[in-house]
């Protein structure tokens, strides 16, 4: 009897089929540019979530490292990306955000997310993302190498830091994210990214990514997102407002460095910017539908000595893709002749406050990534 038990368990061997996880990042990030996408990733997301400002800050300083969840963290305490909006994770965008692959949003047909990849282009920047949102602060670590108790087949912690008052054991682990009002104490009615930069040592025994970071590197990502600013707002739902900060070390608050917004954003314009929610709700689909209207945006650039405005102004057409529209049809076209794998809507913008350079602007998603193309 016990010698067919053990024959049994002999017979049966461990051997389901497995992904390897920093393989399957390093896919991403090969389909994904370094630079701007993965800060246009993160505010479509951020858009999805039904945020309305979105404030990037390159975090300069230096944390303490003394009450850490472990010593192996310690090294992930120097400066960082962090990117706040004001949504709210859900339980499914927890569960969402746990998977690669398979976005949950392929049922809200407005929503710019298609492919459930686009955040890991953070991998890019770090080893070790973590973000806080509502009640928890989630940590991942996909070679399990740094987090406590992980593994390569478990590798992030989730830990809800209100009622377990996480904040006075671990201190040191959980002050970087006190930013854009969160105490972490309370429960914060938004979302905070952390991605401490990889630097040149942990890029020589990364397994995800060799390219190290530096806070310029950041800085001039800034500088680039400023400067195609008015596109990324472009064909946004909700997000009114992107704000870039640098917080350097020995200072109690992040500088305001870049900003870049919808003018004077009233009930109207949010009722435009969401036509393709309402167009993907409608009864009667095959029905021809298009909606054209106006928006000013304002830029501002506080770097220098002086504060530097502009405000452009630009006509946006929308429409969900049928072919049945005109721009519809132009959408289908380009998918068939530019491997373009297009959103069931399309979009397109002329900016008409400057005679001299008439920029159209189409959006599309091209290999997974969100595209605003600029065409004269
Ligand atoms: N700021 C946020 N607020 C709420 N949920 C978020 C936020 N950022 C990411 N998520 C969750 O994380 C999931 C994964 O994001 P990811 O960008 O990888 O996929 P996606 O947006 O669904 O698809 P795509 O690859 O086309 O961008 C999202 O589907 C969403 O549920
Ligand atoms: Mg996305």
């Amino acid at each position: 009897m016990e010698e067919e038990s053990s024959s049994r368990s002999l017979l049966l061997e461990d051997f389901g089929q497995k992904v390897d996880l920093t393989r399957r990042i390093r896919e991403v990030l090969l389909n994904y540019p370094e630079g701007t996408t993965v800060l246009k990733e993160l505010i479509q997301n951020a858009d999805d979530a039904g945020a309305t400002k979105v404030c990037l800050c390159l975090d300069r300083r230096s944390h303490a490292t003394t009450s850490l969840l472990s010593p192996k963290l310690a090294q992930w305490q120097g400066p960082a990306l962090l990117a706040y909006n004001n949504g709210v994770f859900t339980e499914d965008d927890f569960a969402s955000i746990s998977r690669i692959g398979g976005s949950g949003k392929q049922s809200q047909a407005w929503k710019t997310g298609r492919f459930g990849v686009g955040f890991n282009s953070v991998y890019h920047l770090t080893d070790l993302p973590s973000f806080v949102s509502d009640k928890y602060v989630v940590l991942f670590d996909p070679q399990g190498d740094y987090l406590p108790n992980v593994s390569t087949l478990n590798p992030g912690k989730r830990i809800e830091y209100v009622s377990s008052s996480a904040i006075s054991r671990y201190r040191d682990q959980l002050s970087p994210y006190c930013a854009f009002g969160c105490n972490m104490e309370s429960s914060f009615p938004g979302t905070i990214f952390r991605f401490p930069l990889r630097n040149e040592e942990q890029a020589s025994r990364s397994k995800l990514s060799k390219q190290a970071y530096m806070a310029d590197d950041v800085s001039s990502m800034f500088v680039q997102l400023y400067e195609e600013g008015v596109f990324t707002l472009l064909f946004l739902k909700s997000v009114l407002c992107i704000e870039m900060y640098v917080w350097d070390t020995g200072m109690p608050e992040p500088r305001k460095t870049y900003s870049c917004s919808i003018s004077l954003a009233d009930s109207d314009t949010v009722w435009h910017r969401q036509t393709l929610l309402r167009l993907s709700k409608s009864i009667n689909s095959s029905e021809y539908k298009m909606d054209g209207f106006l928006l000013d945006f304002l830029s501002e650039d506080i770097s220098g000595d002086q504060s530097q405005k502009r405000v452009d102004t630009f006509y946006i057409m929308q429409t969900m893709a049928s072919g049945s529209s005109r721009i519809g049809s132009f959408a289908a076209s380009m998918s068939k002749d530019y491997d373009i794998h297009l959103l069931p809507w399309a979009a397109v913008a002329a900016c008409i406050s400057d005679n001299s350079s008439r920029v159209m602007v189409i959006s599309s998603k091209m290999a997974g990534h969100f595209v605003s193309s600029p065409c004269q």
